[in-house]
């Protein structure tokens, strides 16, 4: 067990991250999605993760204020603008708020806040009306998602909060309590915990059943699931003031701490005990992160002391090693489908750096790094 309250990692490895944004910035053409065998798998377009490592440049421009970060993060944002058209993506959140939100911020750059707002539009066109959820997968193609909601979505409505602040209509908003209101009465169980699917009758929207794509069985607790739900809702909670979401990530909170008693490295699924069973530093990382926003929005230091001892099991085990590509090694994106077992992924990366900035700005009294 570490020393809660000892805070002397967070800066180090803070360098150290953004030491690796720096030595791979030149090296990196596309945007890096999972890795295999320790080397990036790139994608032209940033499916859904393009967000994550343009989004790492921002944070390094904005730590340091080196221009060559920002040179970055500008040519990788640019690449990623026409994707705010992208009406069958779910999540465009994960695609926009880390890089034009964030770019628009840093810049003033009336393209930026422009894009992010028709992104919200575009997801918000995916919102079913008659059965109150955006579907998940609508860019898979092929199978019909149409009925599938995924607890990861959550994660997405902070844009359609943000631009619905910022230009956007105020409808944009309704479907993030209706949508909210769906997976909060269907996804959450009594123990807190989240199921990563669940499938609804695409036309009424009559709940049918939980389930699970990259989880263990659909009764278990996939790990990420309950990252994205805990980030998702706090993140929402601060944004909306809704008392009921404060309520419902401390559900997610209360379950995710008596997962962690042990290790505070998640494995890939709480539902598996093997010590061989891989780990999710990624669900770490991104969990580490809603926790801090969850302290910020309750004032429960209980939520950043958890919050700060998985992050320091982080750094102590989980740094990639100097040949590797990527920041924090031991993800897992997909086990049941034979991907990235024990790699690094961008959205481990990209949280990981995210949580380490709000947990150094919670400590020394500033409020969180949004
Ligand atoms: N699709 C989100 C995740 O793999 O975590």
């Amino acid at each position: 067990m570490t020393n809660a309250q000892d805070n002397s990692f967070i800066e180090p490895t803070i360098q150290f991250v953004i030491d690796r944004i720096d030595r791979q910035r030149a090296r990196q053409a596309d945007f890096p999605h999972i890795t295999k065998g320790g080397k990036w798998v790139y994608t032209e377009d940033g499916v859904w993760t393009g967000g994550f490592w343009t989004g790492l440049q921002w944070l390094a421009y904005k730590e340091t204020k080196d221009e060559k970060f920002l040179l970055e993060a500008e040519r990788l944002t640019q690449r990623l603008l026409p994707r705010a058209s992208d009406e069958v993506n779910h999540d465009l959140g994960f695609m926009f708020y880390p890089t034009a939100v964030v770019g628009w911020r840093l810049t003033g750059k009336d393209e930026y806040r422009a894009a992010a707002v028709r992104a919200a539009e575009s997801l918000a066109k995916q919102f079913n009306k008659d059965a109150g959820f955006i579907p998940g997968w609508g860019f898979f193609g092929g199978q019909n998602w149409a009925g599938s909601v995924l607890i990861d979505t959550l994660m997405n409505l902070p844009l359609l909060v943000w631009a619905a602040q910022n230009g956007g209509s105020n409808e944009l908003l309704d479907v993030v309590y209706r949508h909210t209101e769906t997976a909060l009465r269907n996804h959450q169980r009594k123990d807190g915990s989240v199921y990563h699917v669940y499938v609804f009758d695409e036309k009424t929207g009559a709940p049918m059943r939980g389930d699970t794509y990259q989880g263990k069985a659909p009764e278990s607790a996939w790990s990420r699931g309950q990252g994205w739900a805990v980030a998702g809702l706090s993140m929402l909670a601060d944004m909306t003031g809704r008392a009921e979401y404060v309520a419902a990530a401390e559900r997610v909170a209360a379950f995710i701490e008596s997962q962690l008693k042990d290790s505070f490295i998640p494995k890939w699924d709480y539902a598996v005990t093997g010590d061989d069973e891989p780990l999710d530093s990624s669900a770490g990382a991104i969990s580490a992160y809603g926790l801090i926003r969850l302290a910020g929005v309750t004032k429960n230091d209980r939520y950043l002391q958890l919050a700060r001892s998985i992050l320091d099991a982080l750094s102590a085990q989980c740094l990639a090693s100097s040949e590797a590509e990527s920041i924090l090694a031991h993800a897992t994106a997909d086990l049941p489908h034979g991907l990235g077992i024990d790699e690094s992924t961008g959205y481990g990366d990209y949280y990981f750096l995210k949580a380490l900035l709000a947990l150094r700005d919670a400590t020394s009294g500033k409020s969180n790094t949004h």
